[in-house]
């Protein structure tokens, strides 16, 4: 019998090479396509060790380009796809919000039509990964659920917000098996350095300052990619149709807290004196519209389909430090050519 095909999005990003790699290893009995266009965020690297297998696949295209989209669904049975393909960062959808149309909204929108025309609908369904910032922002008490109103404050979060919408509606209206999952800040390992921590790790590396936003208050949720990549494995098989499952880390950390743990993480590994890394510390202007606090109530998913997080954050932490000290050659390789441009553009006059 032939395997089940499942497109995955995005796979060369940071969150989709853990979920490929999760898929290609455990699944045999599936066949695994990476669809990705390999934007600035898209990187081949992070999956070479699985480029081999035999049920993994990569295809080059851009999730907006209808008629690539369109051949890749009528070359063979296409029975599930999981969506990450994404603008994922923040900053870029305040300065150039259209890309976060067109890849976001319109891109899922051409693989909704491609899924609706052309997939087996009846072995697998259509998952779309999404962000627990489509609820807008929390003052210093409660957290969102399932049930919390959509609110977003950024053209990202509003061009999330639609993806979802749309999806849903696919649901109600065409009755396909779709299922939403809404998760808090991820890290870990591959993860472009324009994100809060990855961006940190570099430039204490570098003895570069450490911008952060505003007085550092803000607060985030944060998870390890890896018990993401669990829970998006999780539900792709076990959620119920029609669904939205919250995925969160249970793990609170206002900025600045995150920031001087980091440094005081990273100047036992570096050998420096205690308080160095710190030093850099630079407060810089505010991001636009900045949401003050994401929590998550991830009870849904762990009440109903057994899923909580694995791993403690220091423990985490600490494995995620280490990498991209031990990756600075794949750091050094990112963050050249077009990023000290963009670099230059975010945080030069800030
Ligand atoms: P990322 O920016 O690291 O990766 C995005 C990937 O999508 C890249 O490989 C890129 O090449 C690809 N891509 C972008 N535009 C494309 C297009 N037009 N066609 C085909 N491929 C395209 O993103 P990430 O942080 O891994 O996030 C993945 C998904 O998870 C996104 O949908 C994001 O909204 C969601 N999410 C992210 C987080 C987080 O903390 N990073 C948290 C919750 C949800
Ligand atoms: O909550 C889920 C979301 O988390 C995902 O949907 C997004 O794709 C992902 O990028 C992330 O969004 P954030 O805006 O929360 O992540 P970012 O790493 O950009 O910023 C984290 C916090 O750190 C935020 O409050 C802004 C602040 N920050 C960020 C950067 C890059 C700084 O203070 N300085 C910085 O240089």
């Amino acid at each position: 019998m032939s395997k089940k095909n499942i497109i995955i999005t995005g796979g060369a990003g940071f969150i989709g090479s853990h979920v490929v790699r999760r898929f290609v290893q455990n699944h045999p009995d599936l066949h695994i396509i990476n669809l990705d266009v390999l934007t600035y965020a898209g990187n081949l690297e992070n999956l070479k060790d699985v480029e081999k297998a035999p049920n993994y696949e990569f295809v080059r295209i851009d999730i907006t380009d209808k008629t690539a989209v369109e051949a890749l669904f009528t070359s063979r049975t296409i029975h599930g796809v999981i969506h990450l393909a994404a603008e994922s960062h923040v900053d870029r959808s305040i300065t150039n919000p259209i890309d976060f149309v067109m890849t976001n909204v319109v891109g899922t929108v051409v693989l909704l039509n491609a899924y609706k025309a052309h997939a087996d609908t009846s072995a697998g369904r259509f998952y779309h990964v999404s962000t627990d910032e489509v609820y807008g922002t929390l003052g210093d008490d409660g957290k969102f659920t399932e049930e919390t109103p959509y609110d977003p404050n950024s053209p990202y979060s509003a061009s999330k917000a639609s993806s979802d919408h749309f999806v849903r509606a696919y649901h109600e209206t065409y009755k396909l098996p779709m299922v939403i999952s809404n998760c808090s800040n991820n890290y870990g390992s591959h993860q472009f350095p324009e994100k809060l921590i990855p961006l940190m790790i570099h430039n204490i590396t570098n003895n570069k300052p450490l911008p952060v936003y505003g007085k550092g208050e803000n607060i985030r949720d944060w998870l390890w990619v890896e018990d993401h990549a669990r829970a998006i494995e999780t539900i792709y098989f076990n959620g119920k149709d029609g669904e939205t499952y919250n995925i969160g880390g249970n793990n609170e950390w206002k900025n600045i807290d995150l920031v001087h743990k980091l440094c005081e993480i990273m100047d036992r590994k570096l050998g420096r004196a205690e308080g160095e890394s710190a030093k850099l510390i630079t407060y810089v202007t505010d991001r636009k519209g900045h949401d003050f606090r994401y929590a998550i109530d991830a009870s849904k998913l762990e009440n109903e389909l057994g899923w909580s997080p694995s791993v403690a954050f220091d423990q985490g932490f600490d494995k995620t430090i280490d990498w991209y000290l031990e990756n600075t050659e794949w750091l050094d390789r990112v963050t050249s050519g077009a990023y000290a441009d963009y670099y230059q553009s975010m945080y030069a006059a800030r």
